[in-house]
């Protein structure tokens, strides 16, 4: 496995990969959500590339930035064992030196839930991602469903801006609770940690109306909301049951749709969502 920090030094070895090529965009701190996705990948791609980039024009300024988590030495023995060949690992300055003005704004679909409550964001990520697919030059990229809304900007992105990488949506990794791995999971305490598991089973309710046939949407959502209040550290970012390509908030459900959430807990942000 070869780590390369540098763009000039990641298009040498692309220059001799054999192809196809595939990428899995990451932050780091990975954990078996992740590494689904690199198996994945490593099945279908004769050359394995994960980037790890902790891309700052995401956070913003009163975000974790600074204190998302990090360890790259653990990253990369996972990464070892999971059979990846390339690591693109750049510094802050690689991607954006001095001068650096451009933004890749995907319209509609980056403004709602997760737009709204963290304006700016997904300019951050398809900014951050056009410049991944555009160094890296992968034949399919991989992203995962526990990200939904993102796997919607980074479709609109590609399509629009024609770079050409086949998008692999990969399923969500969970621990036995439902609760939807991530790297920001290190940061809940014991009792955070417990009162977590709302996310899921909120859903999961969400789920289970569906299945007996309710289809008013304000109905579901406030059934939805009343198991997060079970949660006493938990407060709501919002509640959402929308069509899963446009992200409109449903009325009536008659078609599967995304059910999707995001709370904090503590001083920690959670986002989980489901076809319903
Ligand atoms: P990060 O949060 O590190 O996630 C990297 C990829 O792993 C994303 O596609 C995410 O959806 C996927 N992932 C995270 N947890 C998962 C889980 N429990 N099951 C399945 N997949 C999971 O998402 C980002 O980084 C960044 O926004 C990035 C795309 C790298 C741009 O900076």
């Amino acid at each position: 496995m070869r780590v390369i920090e540098t763009i000039s030094g990641f298009r040498e070895a692309y220059a001799s990969a054999v192809k196809p090529l595939g990428l899995v965009p990451t932050m780091g701190f990975l954990h078996e959500g992740h590494i689904s996705l690199v198996k994945r990948a490593r099945d279908e791609n004769a050359t394995v590339t994960v980037s790890i980039f902790v891309n700052p024009t995401q956070f913003a300024a009163d975000e974790d930035f600074s204190t998302y988590p990090r360890n790259m030495d653990a990253d990369l023995d996972m990464l070892r064992s999971a059979g990846v060949d390339l690591v693109f690992a750049p510094n802050p300055s690689e991607i954006y030196p001095p001068g650096f003005e451009t933004q890749v704004d995907v319209g509609d679909i980056g403004s709602k839930l997760e737009g709204e409550h963290r304006p700016g964001h997904f300019i951050g990520v398809a900014t951050v991602v056009c410049k991944l697919l555009t160094i890296v030059r992968p034949d399919k990229v991989y992203f995962g469903q526990k990200d939904a809304q993102q796997c919607l900007v980074i479709q609109r992105l590609n399509a629009d801006l024609n770079l050409g990488a086949e998008v692999v949506v990969c399923p969500t990794v969970r621990e036995p609770d439902g609760l939807a791995m991530s790297s920001r999971n290190v940061n809940l305490s014991p009792e955070e940690r417990e009162a977590a598991s709302v996310l899921y089973r909120a859903l999961c309710k969400a789920k289970s109306l569906r299945d007996e046939g309710v289809t008013y949407g304000e109905e579901i959502r406030q059934e939805m909301r009343q198991i997060i209040y079970e949660a006493p550290s938990a407060s709501i970012d919002y509640v959402s049951l929308a069509d899963s390509n446009s992200l409109e908030e449903l009325q009536e459900v008659t078609e599967p749709a995304l059910a999707s959430l995001a709370m904090q807990i503590g001083n920690t942000r959670l986002i989980d969502n489901m076809m319903v």
